[in-house]
């Protein structure tokens, strides 16, 4: 029986630790996995098939220290054949570390300075924790064929068991990849009042048609196997290896994109022999894996993988995600095939649905649903942004101090954020198409408390908004924004994006839809300054911060005050206020005389969908004064 760590303030928690002994790579060193026996009730662990389990043992791993509140614990949810080795090394001579190391230590993206980490092997799995090679206490035999049929609930609630035993109450995060991401999904449906932030990577609310396919193949590979003899193949002296090389070797094809295959493989032949390369790559996988796994356990939890459907359990992901509260992260992989980028938008979008706070990002990667693993760079940065600031830890506390710096030396367009601020009343609901870096929604929420969401269409950009600690969309707004409800906002913020949509009447009839008041800023081309250049040289001017026609994304739509007054004419809407920015001392005074689209640099305009006739605007100037259309 372990020890449950201390709650009081600086004590030193008696969580038994994996170790973190010696320090190589900077990681988190020298580790070894733990076995606790969970305590259950006399009727033993029910699970949902109804069958239950006397005993039950889980093998994990922990890195860094729960801190005295408990409010830094990361629970780690491994995919199909991982286990709870995530980090560090189990033997120091041995190359191999663990399967997310480049992921979880100091100064990582799961800095273990800040949190502390866990890790277990899942039910049903052969690496420590009760699977079908474990002990029948019944029959003093392993499982074998005997073991129940298991569900992803089964295996979180054992997760929630080995919490509760280590005296851990709430998770800062939960994370996982694939069939770990499903785990995520369970957590904060099932225990939503423990979980504080969720990351759900490369999943889906079920298993595509396709994905189904590929694991009744799999599955049906073991079974075919004359060595698998019924499952209960345990100390005999055959093995279904065969039946198991070959389940891992057609999973391993839906791990990997149509691009990587291509690119390591192509068609190349061995030199020695004649098979392809690509023939003896999944063969030295399916041998490697043999080494290690279970073929009873590959059924198993395959098979919960498979049973798992959050729509056909609760009617809609709507209804099932009614109870979450963690903030949510979901991550897609561009290229991947298994858990294409569709299934996590039909995830975020379903949470957006309900009111969750969400983000969602898509990340580019070649690997294909593997990436997760093997090509970690941008994931590790979406991690590292969303992940909670802990200040006070057991370790030092963390600051952001480069946002403020950044923040200092670079407000460009400080000005017409203040009267952005000043058009959005406190604590209000705000949607910030083409949101950038997030600065705009950090000052609302810092001057207005206002809740927002941001929607960007560049993955750096939506990683910045994330480590703003805002909810952000990775997204194209020309595509709409039909993810989200008819008024659920009361501002839309367009900020110099107008310009650069495609199509900027539907951009407005969308924000206009989801919102009661749009704001949209862009900059104006009569100004001035380029009907002078135009008329002198002949060439378009540069607008704003692009230039049209000589940049790689140039502006598309060319709006000078006029038009833009005439295109809420056409689109009934009115515009309610409007301010005028001016560039340099003469576009000041132009302004000031009333000549808006001569003066103006960049106009802000206050939008609504007209109730009757079309109204005129009431214009303002940056410095207040009615606007001319000159
Ligand atoms: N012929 C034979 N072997 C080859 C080969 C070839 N043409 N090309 C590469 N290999 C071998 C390498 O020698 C290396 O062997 P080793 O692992 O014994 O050192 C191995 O293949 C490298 O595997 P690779 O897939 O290229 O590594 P990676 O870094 O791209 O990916 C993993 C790492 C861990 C993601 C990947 O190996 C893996 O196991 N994927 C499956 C993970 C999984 O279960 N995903 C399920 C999610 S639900």
């Amino acid at each position: 029986m372990l020890m449950s760590p201390s709650r009081e303030d600086h004590a030193e928690p008696e969580i038994p630790r994996s170790g973190t002994r010696k320090n190589r790579d900077g990681g988190v060193g020298l580790v070894e996995t733990l076995s606790i026996q969970i305590d259950l009730p006399p009727g033993g662990f029910r699970l949902q098939c109804g069958q239950s389990l006397p005993e039950l043992t889980v093998a994990y791993e922990t890195y860094g220290a729960l801190s005295p509140r408990g409010d830094n614990a990361v629970y780690i949810c491994h995919a199909l054949t991982g286990d709870a080795h995530v980090a560090g090394y189990h033997d120091p001579d041995a190359g191999q570390s663990g399967w997310w190391d480049g992921l979880v230590g100091p100064d990582r993206a799961i800095d273990t300075r800040y949190y502390f980490v866990i890790c277990a092997n899942i039910l049903g799995g052969c690496q420590g924790t009760t699977g079908p090679s474990s002990n029948n206490p019944a029959t003093g035999r392993p499982y074998g064929s005997a073991f129940p049929r298991i569900a992803v609930a089964d295996i979180v609630a054992v997760q929630r068991l080995l919490l509760k035993q280590l005296g851990i109450e709430r998770l800062a995060a939960v994370i996982g990849g694939s069939v770990g991401g499903m785990q995520v999904l369970e957590w904060i449906i099932d225990f939503p009042e423990m979980v504080d932030r969720a990351i759900c990577i490369a999943s889906g609310a079920n298993k595509s048609a396709q994905g189904l396919a590929f694991d009744a193949v799999g599955r049906s590979a073991i079974r075919s196997d004359p060595d698998w003899q019924g499952g209960d193949y345990y100390g005999t002296d055959r093995y279904p290896h065969g039946g198991l090389s070959l389940a891992r070797k057609i999973g391993h094809i839906t791990y990997l994109s149509q691009e990587m295959m291509t690119r390591r493989f192509g068609r190349e032949r061995n030199e020695t022999r004649s098979d392809f390369q690509v023939e003896s790559y999944l063969e030295h996988q399916g041998q490697k894996f043999i080494q290690r796994f279970d073929a009873n356990s590959y059924l198993r939890i395959t098979e919960a993988m498979d049973d798992f459907d959050l729509v056909e359990r609760y009617g809609s992901l709507e209804k099932a995600f009614e109870p979450v509260r963690a903030k949510v992260l979901v991550v897609a992989l561009s290229s991947d095939w298994l858990f294409p980028p569709d299934r996590s938008v039909q995830l975020a979008n379903a949470l957006l649905r309900c009111g969750k706070r969400v983000s969602y990002c898509l990340l580019p990667v070649r690997h294909g649903h593997d990436a997760f693993l093997a090509d970690t760079r941008q994931l590790s940065r979406a991690v590292r942004a969303f992940l909670p600031w802990i200040r006070q830890t057991a370790g030092n506390g963390r600051e952001r101090p480069w946002i403020a710096e950044s923040d200092r030396v670079n407000q460009p367009r400080r000005d017409e954020y203040g009267i952005v601020s000043d058009m959005v009343e406190t604590g209000s609901r705000v949607l910030d198409l083409g949101c950038g870096n997030g600065k705009l929604l950090s000052t609302l929420t810092d001057e207005k408390r206002v809740s927002g969401l941001g929607i960007d269409i560049d993955i750096d950009q939506v990683i910045d908004v994330l480590d703003r600690g805002h909810e952000v969309f990775q997204g194209d707004i020309d595509g709409g924004l039909a993810a989200i409800p008819d008024g659920v906002y009361d501002y839309a913020v367009l900020s110099q994006t107008l310009q650069v949509v495609r199509r900027p009447r539907f951009v407005l009839r969308e924000m206009l839809r989801v919102a009661r008041y749009g704001i949209v800023s862009f900059p104006n081309f009569g100004k001035w300054h380029n009907r002078l250049e135009l008329a002198l040289t002949g060439r378009v001017p540069g607008v704003g911060a692009a230039s049209a026609g000589t940049t790689e994304e140039p502006d598309t739509h060319l709006f000078t005050v006029k038009d833009f007054k005439n295109l809420c004419r056409q689109e009934g809407i009115d515009i309610l206020d409007m301010a005028c920015i001016p560039g340099g001392r003469l576009g000041r005074r132009l302004v000031q005389a009333g000549l808006c689209n001569l003066g103006a640099d960049r106009i802000l305009a206050k939008i609504a969908r007209a109730r009757g006739a079309g109204r005129a605007a009431g214009c303002r100037r940056g410095d207040q004064s009615k606007a001319g259309t000159r």
